[in-house]
């Protein structure tokens, strides 16, 4: 058994749950702040610590979540958290969580790390895109939750899928898994990010003046998420994200080629067929979701339209890069690991 258990607050008002003690690193950033505004209401967790970056000198609380959490943010100090968490959670910059991932999980934590340090199984992949990070340590397990569960229960790290390919992966794994898709034949992703997507600290392309009222293109054939999204699927992928002035969603379009003559039902039956039991994914078929729809969800969207010929198959899906792409699917997974209702804090 896995030491999470488990403390009871007295006097808890979400009543005679049992709590697992959580902490989050990187409190004060676009998806801690999420971790803790939806751990805050979890009925099985109880936040004991929550960090800003090493240099914080001073504590400070989250202005926009008070009187939903109340806690004081303090400097990281990885050992502090030992003996007081069962699980953390790392929303911080992947060189971080690369350094500090591993010492957490010799004394003996779980771990769900938010970064892309540890989502490459390939090293030579690895050192490219995440050269921070020296080996996979045991015990890892890549958390696209709806595709993964068996790996996800007993890990001790779990490396959080990233927003672009949650969202991609989502509308594309089913035909893939079905053999629906021509092989051989390109894919398309043009996906489309708000802006908080970059995390909190500003750039030239991320700054308001910039973005607002404008739409942009960035790193064709030279984005990290595409070896990620790569290595799930098993094939080459064309990715081109885009900046939108939103703060939050994701809307990927998917082109792909079916294998010629496919009927539209072969799609329809191979999304039914992977989320029958997916309580965060919502089919749409031909009415296409939108981002409204998601924002502020742990769910994804996904419609389809399939072409006369059954050539040809236009998927959308959309998701909030910070609920499903970020701190909700962290939950949902912790939720797996833990032995929890996947829907727990998040429905
Ligand atoms: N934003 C998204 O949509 C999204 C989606 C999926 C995955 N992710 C991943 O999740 C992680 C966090 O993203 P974010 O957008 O929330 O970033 P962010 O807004 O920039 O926040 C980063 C957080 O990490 C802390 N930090 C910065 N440098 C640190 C260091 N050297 N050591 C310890 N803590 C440090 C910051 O603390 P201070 O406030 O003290 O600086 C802040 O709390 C990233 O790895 C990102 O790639 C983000």
């Amino acid at each position: 058994m896995d030491t999470q258990v488990v403390t009871e607050t007295e006097g808890d008002q979400r009543g005679r749950h049992r709590l697992i003690r959580v902490a989050v690193a990187g409190a004060t950033g676009f998806a801690g702040q999420e971790l803790i505004r939806l751990l805050s209401r979890h009925p099985h967790a109880t936040i004991t610590a929550a960090t800003g970056s090493q240099a914080t000198s001073t504590p400070r609380s989250l202005p926009a979540l008070a009187r939903i959490w109340d806690g004081t943010v303090v400097p990281l100090d990885p050992a502090a958290l030992v003996g007081k968490a069962d699980a953390v959670f790392l929303g911080l910059p992947e060189a971080a969580s690369a350094e500090i991932a591993p010492v957490l999980l010799d004394a003996g934590l779980r771990v769900i790390d938010l970064s892309g340090a540890f989502r490459l199984r390939d090293e030579a992949a690895r050192a490219r895109w995440y050269p921070a990070t020296k080996a996979l340590p045991a015990g890892v397990a890549y958390g696209l939750t709806e595709f993964e569960l068996e790996a996800i229960r007993p890990a001790r790290l779990l490396s959080n899928p990233g927003c672009y390919p949650t969202a991609s992966l989502l509308g594309l794994l089913p035909l893939q898994r079905a053999g629906l898709l021509q092989p051989g034949a390109d894919i398309v992703i043009d996906a489309k990010s708000g802006i908080s997507g970059a995390g909190k600290a500003p750039t030239e392309r991320t700054h308001f003046s910039e973005n607002h009222g404008s739409v942009a293109a960035y790193n064709p054939f030279g984005h990290r998420h595409t070896p990620e999204m790569e290595q799930a699927l098993g094939r080459g992928v064309t990715f081109v994200p885009h900046l939108v002035p939103l703060d939050r969603g994701i809307l990927a379009s998917l082109y792909a080629r079916l294998v010629p003559g496919t009927p539209a039902a072969a799609v329809t039956a191979a999304f039914e067929r992977d989320y029958a039991h997916a309580p965060f994914v919502r089919l749409t078929g031909d009415l296409l979701p939108e981002i409204k729809h998601v924002a502020h969800t742990n769910f994804c969207d996904i419609g389809w339209k399939v072409d006369e010929a059954g050539s040809r198959v236009f998927v959308v899906s959309v998701i909030d890069n910070l609920v499903k792409g970020a701190a909700g699917q962290a939950i949902q997974n912790f939720n797996v690991m833990f032995g929890l209702d996947q829907k727990a804090g998040l429905l």
